[in-house]
């Protein structure tokens, strides 16, 4: 897409973090924006901090890993703006650090339920009014760096991530061969300054230093901005984490075992 004035973008997830990040950067194009969260008093915050025209913001409470969620997003969309052009499925939630026994279903059920049928509710909400419209468009799934390599203790994250990478290789696959106008991006971050800690019960500790020291969601959404205008599917911000994805895949094809990268347990 190389422009953006009056266009309309949709964010899931956009109470926090990168979410908000995105619609910071989409209202400073100019864009209408349509912004979902399952938290309401956080998505007022982020309206709160956008420098967006009188009338071109709509917020939807909605939890995206349900079918009715979505598609009231995307109702929401088409009757206040009539169209959507960018596509930010990037609601998302992490977990505790334990292994794979002892994960237990409701972890599963939560965390493949946002950041898996999350992205497909979205998909399958929007993606058929877009092909209709016949406009330009794209399609950014927020999977991580965590769906390009993996470790040990946060398996139902990992997972996760690798079915969102997959997922969105494959609707980019699709849209080509529909020969449609709609581009995709997979957004794989390593660790990014937000508040996921807070939003999943049981994060290690370990990790949420980690996150707190991260990359800052506004460069981020500079990234993504830049992958739309350009139309590159791969959005990796974490350079220093190639080394870990090249060493995977050499390792895959050359049949060696996997070795973790920690160690312990985290607290
Ligand atoms: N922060 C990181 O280090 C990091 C790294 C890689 C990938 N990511 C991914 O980035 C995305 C955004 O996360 P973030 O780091 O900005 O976290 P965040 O917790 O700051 O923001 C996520 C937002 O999603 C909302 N949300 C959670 N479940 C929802 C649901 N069912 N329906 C609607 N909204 C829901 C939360 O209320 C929150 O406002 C996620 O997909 C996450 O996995 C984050």
């Amino acid at each position: 897409m190389k422009t953006f004035a009056d266009k309309v973008a949709v964010v899931t997830g956009a109470g926090s973090g990168i979410g908000r990040a995105l619609a910071q950067r989409f209202a400073a194009e100019g864009m209408r924006l349509v912004l979902a969260d399952i938290d309401g008093e956080a998505l007022i915050e982020t309206s709160e901090t956008l420098s967006a025209e009188w009338g071109y913001v709509r917020l939807v409470v909605a939890d995206v890993s349900t079918a009715e969620g979505a598609q009231r997003i995307a109702d929401e969309a088409w009757d206040r703006f009539g169209g959507v052009h960018i596509l930010c499925n990037n609601a998302g939630v992490a977990c505790a650090g334990a292994p794979v026994w002892e994960q237990t279903p409701e972890t599963w059920s939560r965390v493949l339920g946002v950041n898996l049928w999350g992205l497909i509710h979205g998909v399958r909400a929007f993606v058929p009014r877009m092909l209709a419209d016949g406009d330009e468009g794209h399609i950014v799934n927020t999977a991580s760096a965590a769906g390009l390599r993996t470790g040990p203790f946060v398996s139902p994250y990992y997972a996760s991530k690798h079915a969102a990478v997959a997922f969105t290789e494959a609707l980019h696959f699709d849209l080509l061969l529909a020969e449609s106008k709609l581009k995709v991006s997979a957004l794989c971050p390593a660790f990014v300054k937000t508040r996921i800690a807070d939003h999943s019960p049981g994060f290690p500790d370990a990790m949420r230093a980690r996150v707190e020291s991260g990359m800052e969601p506004a460069d981020i959404a500079q990234r993504v901005f830049e992958a739309v205008r350009d139309e590159k599917f791969w959005i990796l911000t974490h350079s220093e984490f190639d080394s870990l994805i090249r060493a995977r895949c050499e390792g895959m094809l050359a049949g060696e075992n996997p070795v973790p990268h920690v160690f312990r347990r985290p607290e």
